[in-house]
């Protein structure tokens, strides 16, 4: 048996597999977060253990055998999150999540400093590890001098489970202080914010023994000796090492509350030019590229919202057949947008409208919108030498057969929808327990779902989604100016 322990932001899961990858049970417990003031985004890393603690106890409530049978832990989490513990693992002060944006200023003067582009190959987004730190340094200078170690989310959960300070390359990418080509710390860039390599963990592959689970630890939840805990994985690549995704020219398209188009890469690409993060991979020699769309099914949420219609009677009322487009452009920019923009302040437009427009015109202008914007974010991988011949769909934008269709014609690539089933950050984390545990060959054991049914692009529709895709592209542009 193998354990997968995802630290989400909304909660704790922990799910159970066995040796054939069967899924045996999972649990989870709920975690809040905090927003003291606006921009602000904390959670007290207590609460992450009590809630791996709640999820664990539920675990073995239901499946005392299969816990006591676990022979590897693997770890994902929430990424770029800023842990400050003293000389004595204290924590100093409440963790500063992902999406905190108080440290955009000290992202953007990070930003400026042309080394960290060059060595991390990511632009320095506020919400990254780095300018957090400055943040803290600048303002709450009595706990930046205290500061002997900064650890990711996962890891902050690892040193509990095995008193050892350590983390993984694809985590460890999203700091803006690894050299991502090289897969080891800049002493460089941690200088540029008045750190060293001292405070930050050892790095392992994600698919490495990275400390064993501790015996008071193992007691209490029935678990035998020697139970090994994986270097573990970010969750977008825990999720990928989850679907396979992990192989050159595998990706998968994920139409969440935001949405993320995720390559696996055999080689280090980077394009900062166009916003797409190039991250490590959890699997040794590997990395990977994401294009990462603020708005995808929170877009469709909105157009729910204010409409009073249901998001699934709104698609439902397009029917299933691909229509072309009707003229109608929809910027999805509700909350600025990340690739290929990297625009923070822009908002979201329609235009084109006509008396004609009804509802259903304007619910197919959001998909086609949330559709154009994976399409650029495959032109922004494109540019950074990614050539993709098919993507899987996930999350749950995946259930409209409608939306699909209109990706597959947008990105003119067959669109593969996996079988039911669970295949989220923390079943891969748990396979990354397995391969550490029983050094089997991670292709082998991250293997991608069995495919329900293949979206095909609609040819008779290329030419006018072509059309429309450049009408899409122009537009932002041509109003960005009269928008601030
Ligand atoms: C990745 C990112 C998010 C968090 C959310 O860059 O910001 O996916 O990891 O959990």
């Amino acid at each position: 048996m193998y354990l997968g322990i995802d630290l989400g932001t909304s909660g704790v899961k922990a799910m159970l597999i066995d040796a054939d990858q069967r899924i045996v049970g999972s649990a989870s417990g709920a975690l809040e977060v905090s927003r003291p003031h606006p921009g602000w985004s904390e959670q007290d890393p207590a609460d992450w253990i009590a809630a791996t603690e709640q999820a664990l106890d539920a675990l073995m409530a239901a499946h005392p055998a299969a816990l006591a049978a676990v022979r590897g832990i693997g770890l994902s989490g929430q990424m770029h999150g800023a842990t400050l513990l003293d000389d004595g693992d204290k924590v100093l002060r409440p963790c500063i999540l992902w999406n905190d944006t108080r440290s955009h200023r000290e992202a953007a003067a990070l930003d400026a400093d042309p080394r960290f582009r060059a060595i991390t190959g990511n632009i320095v987004f506020p919400g990254f590890t780095a300018p957090k730190l400055v943040w803290v340094k600048n303002n709450e200078p009595e706990i930046f001098a205290k500061v002997r170690r900064v650890l990711l989310p996962k890891d902050y959960l690892r040193l509990w489970l095995t008193g050892e300070h350590l983390s993984d390359m694809s985590d460890s990418a999203g700091t803006a202080w690894l050299d991502t080509g090289a897969r080891q710390w800049s002493p460089e860039l941690l200088a540029a914010t008045g750190l060293e390599e001292r405070h930050m963990p050892g790095l392992v592959e994600g698919t490495d023994a990275a400390g064993m689970l501790r015996a008071e630890l193992a007691a209490r939840w029935g678990l035998p000796g020697g139970v090994v805990v994986a270097g573990g994985a970010g969750d977008n690549a825990a999720s990928a090492c989850g679907m396979g995704t992990v192989s050159e020219g595998t990706a998968f398209v994920s139409l969440g509350t935001s949405g993320v188009l995720f390559a696996a890469n055999g080689r280090y690409l980077p394009n900062p030019a166009s916003a797409v993060h190039a991250f490590c991979h959890a699997l040794p020699n590997t990395w990977h590229q994401m294009g990462v769309i603020l708005s995808a099914t929170d877009a469709l949420n909105w157009h729910a919202r204010v409409t009073g219609a249901s998001p699934a009677d709104l698609t439902g009322e397009l029917g299933e057949t691909l229509k072309p487009p009707a003229g109608v452009v929809f910027l999805p920019y509700l909350s600025g947008e990340r690739t290929p923009h990297n625009d923070a302040t822009m908002r979201g437009a329609f235009a084109g409208l006509g008396h004609e427009s009804g509802r259903a015109a304007l619910t197919q202008a959001v998909l086609e919108g949330v559709s154009f914007a994976v399409r650029d974010s495959l032109e922004a991988l494109r540019l950074a030498g990614t050539t993709l011949s098919r993507v899987t769909a996930i999350g749950g934008g995946s259930r409209s057969r409608y939306w699909l269709r209109s990706i597959a014609t947008a990105l003119s690539l067959p669109v593969d929808v996996p079988a039911d089933g669970d295949f989220g950050a923390a079943f891969g984390a748990a396979r990354l327990g397995l391969i550490a545990a029983t050094g089997s060959d991670p292709l082998t054991v991250c293997t991608p779902p069995r495919t329900a049914e293949t979206i095909e692009p609609d040819t008779a529709l290329s030419g006018a989604y072509g059309a429309a895709y450049e009408r899409y592209r122009r537009l932002y542009p041509a109003i960005r100016d009269a928008m601030i």
